[in-house]
């Protein structure tokens, strides 16, 4: 399949399911198929960047990557649709819920950096888009702590991909400001 049939097949997918709940951008009214097509965004500029990378797949775990975290698609689904490698990377990229609050982030990163560089990437790029302009409902230790995680999910994922690494660090630095704002 030409990866243009690959990203609408997938993109279609993720939008039926995250629209089941009409879930939106957190402190948005946008859909949250906005999210995801900026991650895929992401991965597509920084393929030109990267050697050896499967863009299909990067793309395809891109669109699909919070399916699992946020909808009633189960590994199953996306085994079926997708195939065992995707369906691993989305469930690397997914919180477990069962686990405390604290070490879920630590959790999946380990699960991630044992997988295809592309699974890391798409962590590094889902980063990257949400460190824009935090919800105004955020306050200071909110942004802090979403700020020292993404210093985390950088260094764990050190060496994978520069260019997205390159990309994240600047990020971190920018967000700064949205903390000293208040
Ligand atoms: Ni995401």
């Amino acid at each position: 399949m030409d990866i243009q049939s690959t990203y609408q097949q997938a993109i279609k997918f993720a939008a039926a399911k995250h629209t089941e709940k009409n879930q939106l951008i957190p402190g948005s009214n946008l859909p949250y198929v906005v999210h995801l097509s900026n991650v895929a965004m992401e991965i597509f500029i920084a393929y030109q960047n990267l050697p050896d990378f499967k863009l299909d797949f990067a793309v395809t775990l891109a669109l699909l990557h919070d399916t699992l975290e946020d909808t009633s698609t189960t590994f199953s689904d996306l085994s079926k649709e997708f195939g065992i490698d995707v369906a691993r990377g989305v469930s690397a990229l997914t919180k477990n819920k069962d686990l405390p609050k604290q070490i879920r982030m630590a959790d999946s990163l380990n699960r991630i950096m044992v997988l295809p560089k592309e699974v890391g990437a798409v962590k590094l790029a889902d980063r990257i888009t949400n460190l824009q302009k935090p919800p105004d409902t955020w306050d200071t230790p909110k942004k802090e702590k979403y700020r020292i995680e993404a210093i985390q999910i950088l260094q764990a994922l050190k060496g994978s991909n520069s260019y997205l690494e390159k990309r994240l660090s600047e990020k971190i630095t920018e967000y700064e400001k949205y903390i000293k704002e208040k």
